[in-house]
């Protein structure tokens, strides 16, 4: 079967922002995941029984400032275990989420208190990082915004979470989400998209921040933007050395893209498509600014993050595996270097504060997109410079990219395939900095 996006008209209810009041920091917080009833079709069409966090799919957005320490009590009634992962943030290698490697699994009925410091602005997210490929495609995430201490002038800060779901035509979530064949292709697609904006309506001359985060589990969305004029100015939480523009997005599962720009209209997000383009979402323009804030699109203050040391060891890292002919020597699905899921030993250790550059082959039919924990690299430019800093990067079918990384964060870090299907079959390993 081809998953075809259905075409609707599309409504979306937006979920509600836990903003952490600054004075209250040292109140506990607590994220309960639970079976939820989400509105994932049009209103009027039936809901959709997924899995949640304090009652909605997505979560509660997180809003925490640079410098915070955000503390949290992870609640799991989901009748699994599970955990949460703090996609992108340098975090504390104990609080990553990954079970197995930095913590037990959180069990049913349990808790799991969470504590972790903010280094970089940006936008992140957080995911379930247990049996990923089943519990995030049921809904368990939600968008985690860590404001600049001196956040540029816009009068929207909106957040835009961006799914696809697959979904029987009475709104039920189809199963079987370990299916071979989606593993073995590009992952699991939904039938059906859209983009959910945190701000529903924005005026004309308004200038506005978008947060666009690719929460699928395995579709690559390319993304027109109408009724903006704007530029990029982060991806994946880190600020661009100076705002670029653009015509057409494109975000990798797990990517994020901010944009700052003033509107022009109303704010449409198209997803295009050889039968024309399918529309993601709309935030409506309604009345003018009399005051528009107007001028140059601003760069972000940059995070701080070491430099890469010049001449840094070359390390390949090949991806393997997949129908369509690719082969390779491990025991799942898909493999790197003929290894497919964990190996006992990572792929490389480093010691605090060395630089690696990695060549990531994709030697397989399919693209994929490359997450390593804990840190953010550059992807290295066709000038042999260092280029933009990602968490997640994403390679071609039959195309590679290197990456330079500065490996400071010191414990056990994931590198896998944000195809979160792939990553199940076999497509992850590890690094350790000790
Ligand atoms: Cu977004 Cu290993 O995860
Ligand atoms: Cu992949």
């Amino acid at each position: 079967m081809t998953p075809h996006l259905t075409r609707r008209t599309l409504l979306a209810a937006s979920a509600a922002a836990l903003v952490l009041p600054r004075a209250a920091r040292a109140q506990p917080i607590t994220l309960t995941a639970a079976p939820v009833t989400a509105q994932i079709l049009p209103e009027g069409d039936p809901a959709t029984a997924m899995l949640g966090l304090n009652g909605s799919s997505p979560g509660p957005e997180i809003r925490v400032r640079q410098g915070d320490r955000l503390a949290l009590g992870f609640e799991n009634r989901i009748g699994a275990p599970s955990a949460l992962h703090w996609h992108g943030i340098r975090i504390d290698n104990a609080m990553d989420g990954v079970p197995g490697l930095t913590q037990n699994e959180v069990a049913d009925g349990s808790t799991f208190d969470y504590a972790f410091n903010l280094p970089d602005a940006g936008t992140y997210w957080y995911h379930s990082h247990n049996r990923s490929w089943e519990q995030v495609e049921q809904g368990l995430y939600g968008a985690l915004v860590v404001e600049e201490r001196d956040p540029p002038r816009v009068d929207h800060d909106i957040t835009v979470m961006i799914d696809d779901w697959r979904l029987q035509e009475d709104g039920t979530l189809v199963g079987g989400f370990g299916g071979m064949h989606d593993f073995a292709h590009g992952g699991r697609l939904g039938n059906f998209a859209r983009a959910i904006p945190s701000v529903r309506e924005v005026r004309i001359g308004d200038r506005i921040r978008l947060r666009l985060i690719n929460a699928a589990t395995a579709r690559i969305f390319p993304l027109a933007l109408s009724g903006l004029d704007g530029q990029v100015v982060a991806l994946d939480g880190m600020p661009l050395q100076a705002p670029r523009p653009f015509s057409q997005l494109e975000l990798a599962p797990a990517q994020r893209v901010d944009i700052i720009g003033d509107v022009t209209g109303a704010v449409v997000f198209d997803f295009p498509t050889n039968s024309g383009p399918y529309e993601l979402a709309r935030i409506e323009a309604n009345g003018q600014n009399a005051a528009p804030i107007g001028g140059p699109i601003p760069t972000l203050p940059p995070n701080h993050l070491a430099m890469p040391a010049p001449n840094p060891p070359l390390l390949e890292l090949r991806m393997e595996g997949g129908a369509m002919g690719g082969r390779h020597a491990g025991d799942d699905i898909w493999a790197f270097n003929g290894q497919s899921g964990m190996s006992k030993t990572p792929f490389a250790r480093f010691t605090p504060k060395d630089t690696a550059r990695i060549r990531l082959i994709n030697d397989t039919a399919f693209p994929h997109g490359i997450h390593l924990h804990g840190h953010h690299f550059h992807e290295v430019t066709p000038e042999d410079t260092p280029g933009d800093l990602r968490d997640t990067t994403l390679v071609e079918a039959g195309a590679s990219r290197d990456i330079l990384c500065v490996f400071d964060n010191p414990g056990k870090w994931l590198l896998h395939c944000h195809m979160l299907g792939h990553q199940a079959s076999g497509m992850k390993t590890w690094v350790e900095v000790a």
